[in-house]
């Protein structure tokens, strides 16, 4: 039997619904009903794990802002802007004007000066995936331009690759004051951006760039050395791609090109990592390993 929804419910469901949509999260999943005899129950639920502390406040200012006449309640269920778009290059534009001049969070008042989206090939089979922009990447609105940025290319040259081959990102896509570690609210407020760019590109492998990405990306809260050395299955979360056939990307953790400049005895363990890389994508090994 259909549960009851009372009118209440449906615009609160309703607005819920636009809440999300604001976030960049536009795919929910119908949950079974289950018996607890809860009239919200059996309806919708974004495809995001929600912990209590995230639980949105649905002020009362911030309701009647966004009240939906009862009749169109469920117009709001829209899908993302990219659905259905095949054409990468679309599909990401999409996603950048969906993410607008972004203030979702605090940093867009802490000091960035641009949107950092991502750089790369939009039908990359790898994806790297670094923390935040920094300095050098706030001014010039791309990822990894800076030192380690360099570092990074020549990591990516050392596959046999250049860098327009791959496509490159960051779990935040602003430069936090101070390049501090970004908090976990902004990771959790700017990831579905990226979740949505992985599901466009559809790599057949993702690196993350040191523990902030890794941990974000894995919801595994574990040390590097305990990370590193292995292959995961990623599927982005919260989104479904186009293409039914890709069921995900293979994901590896390496160590942050920054740490590597700080402490470069351990390039011989971050190329191991890529080593790894490369015989998943068949790519050859070139003669000798990188100098930098
Ligand atoms: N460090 C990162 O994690 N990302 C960048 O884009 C630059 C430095």
């Amino acid at each position: 039997m259909r549960p009851t929804i009372s009118a209440d419910v449906r615009r609160a469901l309703a607005e819920r619904i636009r809440y999300y949509q604001e976030l960049g999260i536009y795919d929910f999943y119908r949950r079974d009903a289950v018996a607890t005899g809860s009239e919200t129950s059996g309806v919708l639920s974004p495809e995001i794990p929600i912990q209590p502390e995230q639980r949105e406040d649905m002020s009362p200012r911030k309701a009647t802002a966004r009240a939906v006449p009862e009749e169109n309640i469920f117009e709001v269920i829209a899908s993302r802007p990219e659905t259905g778009v095949n054409d990468p290059v679309r599909a990401l534009k999409m996603i950048r004007e969906d993410l607008g001049d972004c203030t979702r969070c605090r940093l867009a008042k802490q000091g960035r000066k641009q949107i950092v989206f991502g750089v790369g090939n939009p039908n990359a089979d790898l994806m790297f995936i670094g923390e935040a922009p920094g300095a050098n990447e706030d001014q010039q609105g791309e990822p990894f331009v800076g030192r380690a940025g360099q570092l990074l290319t020549n990591m990516i040259k050392a596959m046999g690759l250049e860098r327009s081959q791959v496509y490159i990102a960051n779990i935040i896509k602003c430069r936090p004051p101070n390049n501090r570690t970004p908090e976990r609210d902004e990771c959790e407020t700017c990831s579905p951006f990226l979740m949505r760019q992985v599901a466009t590109i559809k790599p057949k492998a993702i690196v993350a760039l040191g523990a902030v990405a890794a941990r974000t990306l894995l919801a595994i809260n574990d040390s590097m050395s305990n990370l590193r050395g292995r292959w995961y299955e990623f599927k982005p979360t919260g989104v479904r791609s186009n293409d039914p056939s890709w069921e995900g990307a293979k994901l590896a953790v390496t160590y942050h090109p920054a740490f590597l400049l700080r402490d470069p005895r351990q390039k011989k363990e971050a190329w191991k990592d890529l080593q790894m890389v490369m015989k998943e994508l068949g790519l050859k090994a070139p003669a000798k390993t990188p100098e930098s």
